[in-house]
């Protein structure tokens, strides 16, 4: 299944690659979150190989919602990082996550920009483009390279993330709002970034980046150091070595 997951990924991302310099067409969800017709081809390429392939899986996919009821369950985000890819922003991936009720089996993210494929199987490590990876040695909130992201109704609710933002910004050597949280999450278990906080991210956004930064050695919470799940409002990711001072300055 890891095997189909990466050819499938990487399909993906060839089509979200080729169709970047064409001409898109955006709509509108809500004011500030987008939808192109690559995501939906991305979508569509995805869940008919899925179905095809397993037709006993069930799928939970950021445009077409819940498809089937079964043990195991793919999350996908066809194209996360969707309002960078609307301005030619180079910065986004395809993400495939296979988890067997609140455990995840399998995770792949893949950045065609770049080329590297993130990868990981319970139990099994994570690997970029084959090789094994690791989250960073970083052991201090002040050494750290961070990122976040901002719901998409920021603007109308006053849980917008900015507070803690200008907190989080006081404290560390940067925080980075790259636009597409599970390659952000994948940067935490490759070592790029040190740890990744957000609010209301969805199961989608983290479902195979999740199992990436366990299996490279890093830790996962909720804002204030307990479970994180999924359906988990908020989402502390990091390298472990500095989880605590996070949470602490968060909280
Ligand atoms: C969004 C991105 C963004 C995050 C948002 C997500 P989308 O996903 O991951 O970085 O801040 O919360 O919804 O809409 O580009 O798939
Ligand atoms: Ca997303
Ligand atoms: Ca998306």
């Amino acid at each position: 299944m890891l095997d189909f997951a990466i050819d499938l990924g990487r399909r993906a991302g060839a089509l979200l690659r080729d169709g970047l310099s064409r001409q898109r067409t955006v709509e509108l969800k809500s004011a500030f979150d987008l939808v192109t017709d690559m995501d939906r081809a991305s979508e569509d390429l995805i869940v008919s190989a899925i179905t095809a392939e397993f037709p006993d899986h069930a799928i939970l996919a950021e445009e077409s919602g819940a498809i089937g009821e079964a043990d195991l369950t793919w999350l996908i985000d066809p194209l996360d990082g969707t309002n960078n890819y609307a301005h030619g922003f180079p910065y986004f991936c395809v993400s495939l996550g296979l988890w067997r009720g609140q455990t995840p089996l399998l995770g792949v993210i893949y950045d065609p920009m770049l080329d590297e494929l993130f990868s990981a199987q319970a139990g099994g490590g994570a690997r970029c483009n084959g090789l094994p990876i690791h989250v960073s040695n970083t052991a201090t909130l002040g050494a750290a390279l961070i990122s976040t992201g901002f719901p998409y109704n920021y603007a109308t609710t006053p849980e917008n993330n900015l507070r803690e933002f200008d907190h989080i910004q006081a404290r560390c050597q940067g925080v980075r709002r790259g636009g597409a949280a599970a390659l952000d999450l994948a940067y935490v278990a490759l070592g790029r970034l040190d740890a990744h906080w957000e609010l209301r991210l969805k199961p989608w956004d983290t479902g195979a980046a999740a199992l990436l930064v366990l299996e490279a050695g890093g830790r996962l919470s909720d804002w204030r150091g307990g479970p994180w799940h999924p359906w988990a409002d908020r989402l502390i990711a990091s390298n472990g070595r500095i989880h605590d001072e996070l949470v602490q300055a968060l909280s």
